[in-house]
């Protein structure tokens, strides 16, 4: 077998130039000189989406079926990484039944809103939770030889101006909550690949972002693997090469090979910069034809689906009612139980091999609607239906939750409320003297105005294609439920960090809210929730005792004081009251699930380093370990603290933190990364700033006219996804339903008539 230096000694620069885009939409390209085959790359995070006629990054065109995992939302919940790291095998497994080299995920972005439309592929508001339970899932896949790509580096919390944002981001909290989560995935699961993300992070191109992509990532974090792009993010080829970012996808994208060539002739790109790329890509190459295809139990799979999602559902309220009583009389109300909510839209959008709904695991329950599936509206007929099937019942299993058109990959969602019909089915059985169960399916927190009047609520989140038996399970006590959850539900949007900020405006986004992002934030302001972060119940119960800390960790014991078997998450927090530098009340620092049997007792540690006690030195541009007293908390959530005992760390006597956490400005020495236009339009200039020119109106307004009739409606996705289409850049608008073009030549035309006005 020849070595990488070798194969790309004997590549023709037409090789290299290739390599470092897709061959096509879903494949890398080979290398014919040295006999290496192309290999496919696809989605991604939670399954398979291998597709088999047209291709899209909207989940549009079919797909082979594959096992559809719980999406992070709901596998964060369950806050044991062992969980992500069986699902990632059995989706390596796939990836070598289907001759698929990588796989498309996780994806850990920071939840910094409620309503950011693709939360439900992303784990958590935290970076230390959000980091272990990715860790745990690309372990799992690269244990079985497959790539995994983890996405989207970096900042990208939104998918409004979802091509060309500038997430606007100090440096303290790039290093202490955005980038956090991607450096614990990299160091500890060691992914083959990353992906970068659409967005600029302070003004500059992920793809093009060499502090990014090789300063930090490489030199720092010590990442060996490849980075690609996010599909269409190339937003200047030459300089993504020197910048680290290698592969391009997808391809072949002619107009930036020719770039390339350009900039080799004019001197602006050396060799050596495309050979660092080329021999990332081959050393991949040369690991990914080894795998062999060989099948995979379709029934073994789904079986881990069902746990992985049972292990993760989190009770928010139980008066008792739950477990079912054995003999007891239900009804079952609400199309969501017929139609489930078990996955997102969008890239991630998977082609189930099997799909239990919850309604064929209750058959003895009688059934009623509730409101229409699809728009999620009710009438008076509807509820007085849903009244009647709840007569006589010892309670109602009410299943509300987010439509599709709510959330999906492409847009952000404008409020945190369910669809009023769902509200109003709930409100009029209680009204009724009903007893009511809420499972609620959404793939983000949402506003749960009922919630002191039901009986019992479980946030099931999105959950997979065995969501039915999953539910099942939890419900009839077979499984005790132990998911706790991995962000804040905040009692109104108005309480969120972000409120005000996000989605930002004219593509400049924000982050005003710094470090205090999630719990931090509501700990910080001292506000009430709905549920916070660490939050879940049980059918058992269980008692803290016997702390001891010490700076390598915490050893406590857990006591069982329950009747039932159960799962208990203790977390781990630090703080340092005295702090001399703006700090949140808690941090989560770790966390351990445990087994426990009704009555019993087990002592557990959770350990510590170093590490856990850092926060970022924007002055000497390290993480540094402030001096003082910090204290050790253990709890069953962020806010209900069991023990707590102190350890003295000694460390820097005179922190460093830039500015006045309360005026953003100052926290970048005044001057904001705002986009900067350079006047004239190029090819990263939005569909919607093009048309507010002549030249772009005259050459471009045919586009418009496309993208009304494609979405003429006014229902929400119509609405959404035509918003989307204009704040694509032109080099994306391929992703609209406008045709694809000459990105160069509509630019110079575009110029040339503006000009000339
Ligand atoms: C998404 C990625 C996805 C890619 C390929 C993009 O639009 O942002 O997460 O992996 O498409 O489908």
């Amino acid at each position: 077998m020849k070595t990488v230096d070798e194969i790309v000694k004997n590549m023709t620069l037409d090789e290299k130039i290739a390599l470092i885009s897709g061959m096509d939409a879903w494949h890398m390209e080979g290398v014919p000189s040295a006999g290496l085959k192309p290999v496919m790359v696809t989605d991604g995070p939670h399954g398979l989406r291998k597709q088999t006629g047209g291709s899209d990054n909207l989940g549009q065109s079919p797909s082979v079926p594959a096992t559809c995992f719980p999406p992070a939302c709901l596998m964060a919940s369950s806050w044991d990484p062992c969980v992500t790291e069986t699902v990632g095998q059995a989706m390596g497994e796939e990836c070598i039944a289907e001759d698929v080299a990588v796989i498309l995920g996780p994806g850990v972005n920071i939840k910094r809103s409620p309503l950011c439309g693709r939360n439900f592929e992303y784990y958590s508001e935290d970076p230390f939770l959000a980091g272990k339970m990715a860790a745990g899932l690309i372990k799992g896949v690269e244990s079985k030889g497959i790539g995994t790509s983890l996405k989207h580096f970096a900042a990208n919390s939104q998918e409004s101006f979802r091509l060309a944002g500038n997430s606007v981001v100090d440096m303290r909290a790039l290093r202490e909550i955005y980038l956090r989560q991607f450096e614990i995935a990299v160091r500890e699961g060691r992914p083959s690949t990353l992906m970068c993300s659409y967005n600029r992070v302070n003004n500059v191109y992920s793809a093009v972002n060499k502090w990014l992509l090789t300063d930090v990532l490489r030199n720092e974090w010590g990442f060996d693997g490849f980075v690609m792009t996010d599909w269409g993010a190339m937003s200047d080829k030459p300089a993504s090469v020197k910048a680290g970012l290698d592969l391009e996808m997808p391809g072949p994208a002619e107009e930036n090979a020719a770039e390339v060539r350009n900039a080799l002739e004019s001197g602006n790109l050396s060799l050596e910069d495309i050979d660092k790329c080329v021999k990332r890509l081959v050393r991949f190459l040369l690991k990914a034809q080894e795998t062999e295809k060989k099948p995979y139990s379709v029934s073994a799979h789904h079986e881990i689906a069902r746990n992985a999602a049972s292990s993760s559902f989190v009770l928010l309220e139980n008066d008792g009612i739950l477990p079912l009583e054995k003999g007891g009389k239900y009804a079952l109300i609400g199309a969501m139980a017929e139609h489930i909510r078990y996955q997102g839209s969008g890239s991630s959008r998977i082609n189930p091999t099997m799909l239990d709904d919850i309604r064929s695991f209750f058959p003895g329950c009688d059934y009623a609607m509730g409101y229409d599936p699809v728009t999620g509206e009710t009438s008076d007929e509807l509820l007085s239906e849903s009244i009647r099937c709840a007569e006589g019942k010892d309670a109602a299993i009410v299943v509300v939750g987010l439509p599709d058109s709510y959330e999906a990959e492409g847009f952000d969602r404008l409020s945190m409320d369910l669809p009023a019909g769902h509200v109003r089915l709930v409100n009029s059985l209680l009204e009724k003297g009903v007893k009511v169960i809420v499972l609620i399916l959404a793939g983000a927190p949402v506003l749960l105005p009922f919630r002191k009047d039901v009986s019992a609520m479980m946030m099931c989140y999105l959950g997979g294609q065995a969501l039915g038996g999953a539910v099942h399970d939890v419900l009839t006590g077979k499984i005790n439920p132990s998911g706790k959850l991995p962000e804040t539900f905040p009692l109104r949007l108005e309480d969120n960090p972000s409120w005000g900020n996000f989605a930002g405006e004219d593509r400049n986004s924000l982050y005003r809210e710094s470090i205090f992002v999630g719990y931090r934030w509501y700990d910080w302001k001292k506000l009430p929730v709905a549920y916070e972060f660490g939050y879940g119940k049980s059918y058992t119960t269980f008692e803290y005792s016997g702390l001891s800390v010490s700076v390598n960790g915490a050893e406590f014991t857990i006591r069982n004081t329950g009747t039932k078997d159960g799962s208990e998450i203790a977390q781990l927090y630090i703080s340092l009251p005295d702090s001399r530098i703006p700090r949140a009340v808690r941090e989560l620092k770790g966390f351990v699930k445990t087994v426990l049997k009704a009555g019993e007792e087990k002592k557990v540690f959770i350990p510590l380093s170093r590490d856990s006690f850092t926060y970022f030195n924007v002055k000497t541009d390290c993480f540094d370990v402030e001096d003082g007293d910090y204290v050790i908390s253990i709890g069953a959530s962020s806010r209900d603290i069991r023990l707590e005992g102190t350890v003295h760390i000694d460390g820097n006597k005179e922190p460093y933190a830039r500015g006045d956490i309360n005026d953003f400005e100052s926290l970048f020495e005044g001057k904001l990364p705002l986009i900067e236009d350079g006047g004239q339009v190029d090819k990263n200039t939005t569909l919607a700033d093009a048309l507010k020119t002549e030249g772009g109106r005259q050459v471009l307004g045919y586009a418009a006219g496309i993208i009304e009739k494609s979405y003429s409606g006014d229902d929400n996705l119509s609405l959404r996804f035509r918003q989307l289409s204009y704040e694509l850049p032109l080099r994306g608008l391929w992703m609209s339903p406008v045709p694809p073009f000459s990105v160069k030549e509509t630019v110079e035309k575009i110029n040339k008539v503006n000009e000339e006005n």
